[in-house]
């Protein structure tokens, strides 16, 4: 008989996750995530902060308008104004949620609030009493919980709960609890506080010292209900808890936890790749689950033992979290059949228009690389599918270079009907050339803070899968390219987070600081 508890996934990709610096997305990518964690069978997605800026708010509404099958969530601090704008974004939800939070620490209510605990009581009252009038499902957050004293804690759980609270969530804003202390917190609000049934405990957990994942675990052993997580674990500095693990670590140790969730393990992988392709954050090799090396081995112990019986190194199936078996190998005397075929397998489902296209740049690309692996195709795939809204497009290079020599570079660029061409000599090699080149010819000038290659396949032929980050006015955009020549890689990755930097400083989601700090 299986006695597992069903644990809610509360997934905030698109809120927490997106204050991951250079992380933003617009509103098209975050549609397209939350489809795709839809698809993932996560129950609750926090969309977005809809006071934040236009840009969220924007992106809440059209979540809460078109993506069906989960419940949609917005933030809210706890005042009027907020609340009402969170749920003129959500209205349109067939299910929503509006998330209050108000910091309770002592710290917070010092320095940052300046309010003492009776004010903190009232007004969490108020925010979890006026969202309640709009809506029956309400969440509230005591931010900053881990470090609050444990005994106002308790008082204010029993308030908001009272108030209207049908989810009372406690998060480790600084990521400093130990798993320990987070046990301890949640088993005494649910001996000390008399309403605590009728409210689902959840858990939100950063990973400052990377105890995320554990502590969440220990909240769920503890009796949490609801555990709050991001793809990948990005988010706020060192990030979220992150979704694949902590629901992995529970299926797998369903013998210790007795508890799983509605997600589609096999979505794992590929929902992954979405969003680190969206952000343009790279998911590190050994990453738990979804890294590139999860279920490589590479000891000959290792490999010997593993061939003799799979269960002597392998804890889980990489097909079981959405790796394909085999890294089948397509060529260009591969047909349309067998792309579509791998296509579908990578999770890819084409319209005819889309595999057409993808039939011709695939056949592009095997006349430079002899071979095409996965990575290869999904990286392809993306491309094709993900149309990115952009007012510049790359055309091509010129550069001429010797040792020592300052080089001389042509770039070549179009907005709409206008080509801009623009030669330049300057700059320490081929790639800060054609970097400087493309700030002239776009009239975009930003620092280049990160600039990483990576290959995306094997062999020298393998495509250059490049991405950069640059700083424009304090704020950080990220920028992805990719090719067979690197130094084109790089100016398609460079010329992407200028796109990105006019998106922004033109288009209606561009981001103005709420009126007091983000959680
Ligand atoms: O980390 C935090 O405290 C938050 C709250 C808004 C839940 O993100
Ligand atoms: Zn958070």
């Amino acid at each position: 008989m299986n006695t597992s508890r069903r644990i809610t996934i509360f997934d905030t990709t698109l809120r927490d996750g997106e204050q991951s610096p250079g992380a933003s997305m617009n509103i098209k990518e975050k549609l397209e995530v939350a489809h795709a964690l839809v698809s993932l069978g996560v129950d609750v997605i926090e969309a977005g902060f809809p006071i934040a800026s236009p840009g969220d708010f924007e992106a809440v509404r059209e979540i809460a308008r078109q993506v069906h099958g989960a419940t949609i969530c917005g933030l809210a601090r706890c005042n009027p104004a907020d609340i009402d704008r969170a749920w003129e974004a959500l209205q349109e939800a067939p299910k929503a949620r509006i998330h209050v939070f108000l910091a309770t620490s002592a710290i917070h209510r010092e320095f940052k609030l300046r309010m003492g605990k009776d004010e903190i009581i009232q007004r969490a009252v108020a925010g979890v009493q006026r969202a309640a009038s709009y809506c029956g499902d309400i969440e509230f957050s005591p931010e900053d919980a881990a470090r609050t004293e444990v005994d106002f804690l308790c008082q204010v759980v029993e308030a908001a709960i009272d108030a209207g609270a049908t989810t009372v969530n406690i998060p480790d804003t600084v990521g400093y609890a130990t798993p320990s202390h987070m046990a301890s917190v949640i088993r005494t609000l649910r001996e000390r506080v008399p309403n605590i049934e009728q409210a689902v405990i959840s858990i939100h957990c950063h990973n400052d010292l990377g105890l995320a994942v554990a502590n969440s675990l220990a909240a769920v052993e503890a009796g949490a209900g609801q555990i709050e997580c991001t793809i990948n674990g990005i988010g706020e500095r060192a990030g979220n808890c992150a979704l694949e693990e902590v629901v992995m670590a529970l299926r797998v140790r369903n013998d210790v936890y007795h508890a799983d969730t509605g997600i589609i393990s096999q979505r794992l992988v590929p929902t992954s790749r979405l969003v680190s392709n969206i952000t343009g954050i790279q998911v590190q090799r050994n990453k738990a689950i979804v890294g590139r090396n999860a279920f490589a081995h590479e000891a000959g112990i290792h490999q010997d033992g593993y061939l003799k019986e799979r269960t002597t190194y392998e804890i889980m199936r990489p097909e079981d979290v959405g790796f394909l078996k085999t890294d089948l190998v397509l060529g260009k005397h591969s047909g349309r059949a067998a792309l579509a075929d791998r296509a579908k397998s990578l999770g890819y489902q084409l319209t005819e228009d889309q595999l057409q296209t993808v039939f011709e740049k695939f056949k592009e690309l095997a006349d430079k690389k002899k071979e095409i692996y996965d990575s290869d195709l999904a990286v392809l795939i993306e491309q094709q599918i993900r149309e990115i809204p952009r007012q510049w497009e790359f055309l091509g290079y010129e550069v001429s270079v010797a040792t020592g020599d300052v080089p001389e570079v042509t770039v070549r660029v179009r907005r709409g009907d206008e080509e801009v061409s623009h030669t330049n000599h300057g700059g320490d090699g081929p790639i800060d050339a054609v970097f400087l080149a493309l700030e002239e010819a776009t009239g975009v000038h930003v620092v280049c803070k990160d600039f990483q290659v990576h290959s995306v396949s094997v062999g020298k032929d393998a495509q250059g899968e490049v991405t950069v980050e640059v700083d424009y006015h304090g704020q950080s955009y990220r920028g992805r390219g990719v090719s067979t020549d690197t130094v084109e890689a790089s100016a398609i990755a460079f010329l992407d987070a200028i796109n990105r930097v006019a998106m922004v400083a033109d288009g209606p989601s561009k981001k103005s600081t709420p009126p007091a700090a983000t959680p």
